[in-house]
């Protein structure tokens, strides 16, 4: 059974859908055990907190640089046990010493279709305004593994999302989540932890289902 921690900084309208595909039994050989977040006040602590499940926080705003909030997430990462940790929302670039401590055992999710609309400063809305301002007719959303440089990782998974006349941003927004995030995430999640993903360079290669 692999270790699950997601780690949040907002919302986690992402960590409630993997929470959901949990009591559904869908995250299969996985179990989420705790929810870091970022901010104390972050409402994804609530959502673990109806799931029973765990809130730790690890506060950016404790820590001068990014080095020093990397290593005291670090430091709870191994105390938590973590085999598998999933960026829900999560706002700080981690570090490349993170990164390679964790190698191919970080997952994020992405609301684009990367490399579109992606890497630095493309977060929340402006991602969605962009994809808009560019005139794209598809936008979707990417799992991907995280390495060193910003959603730049191997990709597990991706799905198209249409975009429709009279999109807002936050219209577009509530659309990805709705046709695609939700599901990737948990998807990809159960995937990893039934051993089923296998990274060869850039390309990830998902054994067929038995
Ligand atoms: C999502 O759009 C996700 O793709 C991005 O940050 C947002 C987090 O939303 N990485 P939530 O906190 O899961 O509601």
């Amino acid at each position: 059974m692999k270790n699950i921690v997601v780690l949040v900084s907002g919302g986690g309208t992402n960590l409630q859908a993997l929470l959901d595909a949990q009591a559904r039994g869908e995250i299969r050989n996985g179990k989420i055990t705790a929810v870091v977040s970022s901010t104390p006040g972050a409402f994804a602590l609530e959502r673990a907190k109806g799931a029973n499940v765990p809130g730790h926080v690890v506060n950016r705003k404790d820590y001068d640089s990014r080095e020093s909030f990397t290593e005291a997430l670090l430091g709870k990462l191994s105390e938590l046990n973590a085999d598998l940790i999933v960026l829900a929302g999560f706002l700080y670039i981690l570090s490349p010493a993170f990164v390679e401590r964790y190698e191919n055992r970080i997952i994020n999710i992405h609301p684009a279709l990367i490399p579109s609309f992606c890497g630095d400063g493309f977060y929340g809305l402006k991602v969605h305004e962009k994809a808009l301002e560019y005139g794209v007719k598809l936008t979707g959303a990417t799992v991907h593994f995280v390495s060193a440089e910003a959603d730049a990782g191997p990709i597990i998974l991706q799905k198209a999302v249409a975009i429709e006349e009279g999109d807002t941003a936050e219209i577009l927004q509530k659309r990805v989540m709705e046709q695609a995030e939700w599901k990737l995430l948990p998807e990809a999640v159960s995937l990893f932890c039934q051993g089923r993903l296998h990274v060869e360079g850039r390309i990830v290669r998902i054994d067929q289902a038995e």
